[in-house]
């Protein structure tokens, strides 16, 4: 005999929406893994928002990472950040700014958990394929910043 199951409607309690700012970095472009990046968001359910290709100049790449400014790692970073178009987008969705970060791994790729986008896909401490905001005031710092117009 064939069990049967009825559908219950769940609800889900107390849950954060969050929209946290992602760039699918120039390495990610030129290697054609942009949609790769993309459909791990989406499968996991989160929502894209907003999404734009374009390249970063020198000055955004100064406010984008105002904190890293001056690291012996930057001038390097910059170069890499503004060598070729990069896609900028919004997701959302439940907690999405750790659940975007988990997504993508440790920064290192080399160390990245297999599974994350750069533990399956960079073996680089720079060229590692996303950023994603690493807080709530990152996150709308960040979102201000590449999608004020
Ligand atoms: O991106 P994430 O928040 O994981 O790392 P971060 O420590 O905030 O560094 C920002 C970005 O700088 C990294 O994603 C790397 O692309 C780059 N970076 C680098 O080129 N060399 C380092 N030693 C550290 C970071
Ligand atoms: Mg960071």
């Amino acid at each position: 005999m064939t069990a049967t199951y009825p559908t219950v409607a769940f609800e889900e309690f107390s849950v954060a929406q969050q929209r946290t700012l992602v760039l699918i970095k120039p390495d990610a472009v030129r290697r054609g893994l942009v949609g790769e990046v993309l459909a791990r968001l989406e499968r996991k359910g989160l929502r894209i928002d907003q999404l734009r290709l374009r390249t970063m100049d020198a000055a955004l790449s100064d406010a984008h990472y105002a904190e890293h400014v001056g690291r012996e790692y930057y001038e390097g970073l910059k170069a890499f950040m503004t060598s070729g178009p990069l896609v900028s987008l919004v997701a959302s969705g439940d907690e999405a700014i750790p659940v975007v970060r988990k997504l993508a791994g440790a920064t290192d790729g080399r160390k990245a958990e297999p599974g994350t986008i750069r533990g399956d896909f960079s073996v680089s401490n720079q060229q590692n394929l996303i950023h994603a905001s690493d807080s709530e005031e990152s996150a709308k710092r960040e979102i201000d910043l590449w999608f004020a117009s």
